[in-house]
């Protein structure tokens, strides 16, 4: 069985890219017993560098699954190398720069079987998901066209139950993007996750991203 390939992306930073890669690779590894890899391909190597703290803080105790970082430019031959070695595959994709560079960050996007999509319910983030929607939407097509599995999720992270909140759960649905019910609130248990232990071990983190990991479970067949 080749790795299902799932990555988290959007044109913006900030919105909660790395966050959640780490979310769900921790709660996919340690509470459904998948064997994960998450691949970070972003330059500032957030996901790396917070597995390295948490390494020292562990005493170098052996990690869940591996973070590596690789270029988004050899994403293609590093997925192909790993794809047997494991059942699932996230990449924590970086935002966009506007800049010829980019061109492999959507490459990297084109060989996923799954998007999902964090943004944030402000206007700046709504605007810039929009955009990249518009990216996804064509790798939809073309992998469809291929007959090969593609789909995308949108989530509202940061949520604060304001009207913007809810106003963009509206505005998505509305255009007929496929969006989770659940959201990832604003909260300090996310900020930052554990790579080592899932955020699902505590009270809180399974009232706050239970029915989120749930609903992703579910969309993804995993
Ligand atoms: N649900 C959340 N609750 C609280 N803080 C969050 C949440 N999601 C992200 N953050 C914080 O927001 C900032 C940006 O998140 P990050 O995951 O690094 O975004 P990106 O990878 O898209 O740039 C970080 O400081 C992170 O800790
Ligand atoms: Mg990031």
């Amino acid at each position: 069985m080749s790795a299902k390939i799932i990555s988290i992306a959007n044109r913006k930073g900030g919105v909660g890219k790395t966050t959640l890669s780490i979310l769900l690779a921790t709660a996919l590894a340690t509470k459904k017993g998948l064997k994960v890899c998450l691949l970070d391909t972003d330059s500032q190597k957030s996901a790396v560098n917070r597995r390295l703290i948490e390494q020292a803080q562990n005493d170098g105790a052996e990690a869940p699954y591996p973070i590596e970082h690789v270029y988004p430019k050899y994403l293609t031959m590093e997925l192909k190398h790993r794809s047997e070695e494991y059942d699932v595959i996230l990449i924590d994709v970086p935002r966009l720069t506007d800049s010829e560079k980019d061109t492999e960050v959507v490459t990297a996007i084109v060989h996923c079987d799954t998007v999902i999509i964090p943004t944030t319910a402000a206007e700046m983030d709504v605007v810039a998901t929009n955009d990249f929607i518009k990216i996804v939407e064509d790798v939809k097509e073309k992998r469809t066209e291929l007959d090969m599995e593609f789909s995308y999720h949108l989530v509202v992270n940061k949520w604060n139950n304001t009207k913007d909140c809810t106003n963009t759960v509206e505005y998505f649905q509305g255009k007929g993007v496929p969006i989770f019910d659940a959201h990832l609130n604003d909260l300090v248990v996310f900020r930052p996750p554990s790579t080592y232990t899932s955020v699902l071990d505590s009270k809180e983190g399974q009232r706050r991203f239970g029915a989120f990991f749930e609903e992703f479970l579910k969309e993804t067949n995993l």
